[in-house]
C-alpha cells in the first residue's frame, strides 16, 4: 500500500491506473477511522479493482465556531487501518495543495442543502461538494462510496455527481454501529462515561419509531412525540435540535409515514453535536 500527498502525482496516477484497465473505488475521510470507517473500504474492494482512501480535514466544511481545530487525528494509526482493510493508496494531501491561498471556486448543490443539516451549518454542504469535485477530479474513480450515517451527504454528493456529470457511480452503505446501537463517529472520543452512556438516546428513539411504523403507526406527529420522550428519559440535558421525516431522495418532509421515509435527527448530547438516521418504511 502506498501514500500519496502530492496532487498531482495521484491524479498522474489515476490517469495512469484507468489507461490500465482498472476500476478504481473511492473512499473519502476525514481521518480518525474507524469500523464505519472501514466498512466502506470493503464495500469498494467488492466494486473495484484498487481502492483509493482519502484523509483530509477539509476546512471549507467547517463553520465558524465548529470543531476543524480539535477535530481528532491520527494518521499513522489510520494508515495501519487502510492496509490492514484491504485498501491500496492512502491520499492524504496537504491543506494548502488542496487550497491554494486565493482558492475562490465552489460547487454548490443547492435544492437538497437548505433544510436538516443545511439549517444550523449554512456553509457545510458547499464545502462537501467542493472538495468532493476536487478528489472526483484527482482520483477519477468509477465507484465512490459513502455511509448512510451522513445520509443528507450522501444524497447532497449523489445529485452533485449527476447534475455536473461526472461517470462516477455513487453507492451508500449501511450505519455501523456500536454494540449498544450508538453509530460509530469520530466524535464519540469527545464524551465520558456518563455521555457516551446516555448517546445511545439517538438509537433509541430510532428504534421506537421504526417499532411504532412496524405495529401500523403512521402519524409523523405522533411518533415524533414518542421519539422526544425517549431521548429526554435517556438523556435529561439533550437538546433536540431536529428531528425530521423526509423522502429519501428529495429530502422533501412528508406529513405520514410511506415507502421510503427516512427519519434523521440532530442532538446535542453533553455539548457534542449528533446525528444519525433510520429508513422507517
Ligand atoms: P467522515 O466523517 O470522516 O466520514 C467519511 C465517510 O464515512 C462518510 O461517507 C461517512 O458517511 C462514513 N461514515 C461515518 N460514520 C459511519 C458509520 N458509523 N457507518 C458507516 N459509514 C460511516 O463525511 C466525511 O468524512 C466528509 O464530509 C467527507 C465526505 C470525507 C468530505 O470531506
Amino acid at each position: 500500500m502506498k501514500v500519496i500527498r502530492s496532487v498531482s502525482k495521484m491524479q498522474r496516477l489515476s490517469r495512469d491506473l484507468t489507461a490500465k484497465g482498472k476500476k478504481i473505488g473511492l473512499v473519502p475521510t476525514m481521518g480518525y477511522l474507524h469500523e464505519g470507517h472501514l466498512s466502506l473500504i470493503r464495500r469498494a474492494k467488492k466494486a473495484a479493482d484498487v481502492v483509493i482512501v482519502t484523509i483530509f480535514v477539509n476546512p471549507t466544511q467547517f463553520g465558524p465556531g465548529e470543531d476543524l481545530a480539535k477535530y481528532p487525528r491520527d494518521e499513522k494509526g489510520d494508515i495501519a487501518k487502510i492496509k490492514a482493510t484491504g485498501g491500496d493508496y492512502v491520499f492524504s494531501p496537504r491543506a494548502k495543495d488542496v487550497y491554494p491561498e486565493d482558492f475562490c471556486t465552489y460547487v454548490t448543490t443547492e435544492e437538497l442543502t437548505k433544510t436538516l443539516e443545511g439549517v444550523s451549518r449554512p456553509t457545510h454542504f458547499r464545502g462537501v461538494t467542493t472538495i468532493v469535485a476536487k478528489l472526483f477530479n484527482i482520483t477519477r474513480p468509477d465507484v465512490a462510496v459513502f455511509g448512510m450515517k451522513d445520509y443528507q451527504q450522501a444524497v447532497v454528493l449523489k445529485r452533485m455527481t449527476r447534475d455536473l456529470g461526472y461517470p462516477v457511480k455513487i453507492i451508500i452503505a449501511p450505519t455501523v454501529r456500536e454494540p449498544d446501537g450508538l453509530a460509530m463517529s469520530s466524535r464519540n472520543r469527545y464524551f465520558d462515561d456518563r455521555a457516551r452512556w446516555e448517546a445511545v438516546c439517538l438509537y433509541y428513539a430510532l428504534r421506537s419509531a421504526k417499532e411504532m411504523v412496524k405495529a401500523g403507526q403512521t402519524s409523523v406527529v405522533r411518533i415524533n412525540k414518542e421519539m422526544v420522550a425517549v431521548i429526554m428519559a435517556t438523556c435529561p440535558t439533550a437538546r433536540i435540535d431536529y428531528i425530521a421525516f423526509t423522502d429519501f431522495k428529495t429530502l422533501k418532509p412528508v406529513r405520514r409515514i410511506v415507502r421510503g421515509t427516512v427519519c434523521s435527527l440532530a442532538v446535542e448530547v453533553h455539548g457534542v453535536r449528533l446525528i444519525d438516521n433510520m429508513k422507517l418504511a
